[in-house]
């Protein structure tokens, strides 16, 4: 496992100490910031850390990713960021953009849009966009989750919404309170995936077996629609099973 500390506590970079999981180089065809990185080394941002986005970057920090949390209110993050560890700090959205080699967006559906509108252009910019959120009815309204749904399902929309993003669906349907619990299992429990880049999914994939769980790659984003809760690849169930139930899905 990788370890951090910041070379300048007011930059706040990092440095890598000690020598890493054997992560591929990832770097063809990146931004210049994500080039010569490997997917142990990677600084990780949330967009969104209430339930889901704090236990996931919760895992990447303790995992020894430097990792930012952000919300419109990070000042609310204090408690998040200290049980997270020294990699753990929060800052703004825009922040967290600038921050983040890869960004998990993990908010209420609904939000994606605005978020595009103003942070698009630097999340196209990075090698991953990992989507975590779901449009779910009761939270979004019935209304807005059948538009959703009509364009082709979360995925399709959440890459309508940030042009020109590698977005990758992973973690949405295993519940906050099952992820650190799974991520101790060591690649027992499965992580459906969808996506359409081939870099994108690589990182993800990587990112995913270092914090204990094992992507498996349902399809391209147009079988995010069945990454939310509620389908058959919700829950957790082993690798094996999900290439089996993911088979049945067109
Ligand atoms: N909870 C789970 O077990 C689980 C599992 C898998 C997937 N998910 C999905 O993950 C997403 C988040 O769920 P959650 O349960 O973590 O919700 P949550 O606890 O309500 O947290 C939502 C987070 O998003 C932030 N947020 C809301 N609007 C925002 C905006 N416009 N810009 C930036 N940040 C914004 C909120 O902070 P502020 O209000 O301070 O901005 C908060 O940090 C949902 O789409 C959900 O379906 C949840």
């Amino acid at each position: 496992m990788q370890r951090y500390r910041f070379t300048n506590p007011h930059r706040r970079e990092f440095i890598a100490l000690g020598a890493g999981t054997a992560a591929a180089v990832l770097s063809a065809g990146l931004p210049l910031g994500a080039r010569a990185q490997t997917a142990a080394s990677m600084k990780i941002a949330t967009i969104g850390a209430g339930r889901e986005g704090g236990a996931l970057g919760t895992l990447f920090a303790k995992a020894g990713h430097p990792v930012m949390f952000s919300s419109r209110h990070p000042e609310q993050l204090k408690d998040l960021v200290a049980s997270a560890g020294p990699n753990a700090r929060a800052a703004t959205v825009a922040e967290a953009v600038a921050f983040g080699d890869v960004i998990l967006l993990v908010v209420p559906f609904t939000a994606i849009e605005e978020i595009g509108k103003e942070h698009g252009k630097a999340l196209a910019t990075k090698p991953l966009v990992i989507d975590v959120s779901n449009p779910i009815p009761r939270r979004d309204g019935e209304d807005f989750v059948k538009s959703v749904n009509d364009q082709g399902g979360a995925g399709i929309v959440t890459a309508k919404w940030l042009p020109g993003a590698r977005v990758v669906r992973a973690f949405n349907a295993i519940g906050s309170g099952r992820l650190e619990e799974g991520s101790k299992k060591k690649g027992e429990i499965g992580v459906p995936i969808a996506g359409d880049d081939p870099k994108a999914i690589e990182l993800a994939s990587q990112l995913i077996r270092g914090i204990g769980f094992e992507p498996v790659l349902v399809g391209g984003l147009a079988m995010g629609k069945y990454l939310v809760p509620g389908t058959p690849l919700a829950g957790e169930h082993a690798p094996a099973e999900l290439k089996q139930l993911a088979s049945t899905l067109k």
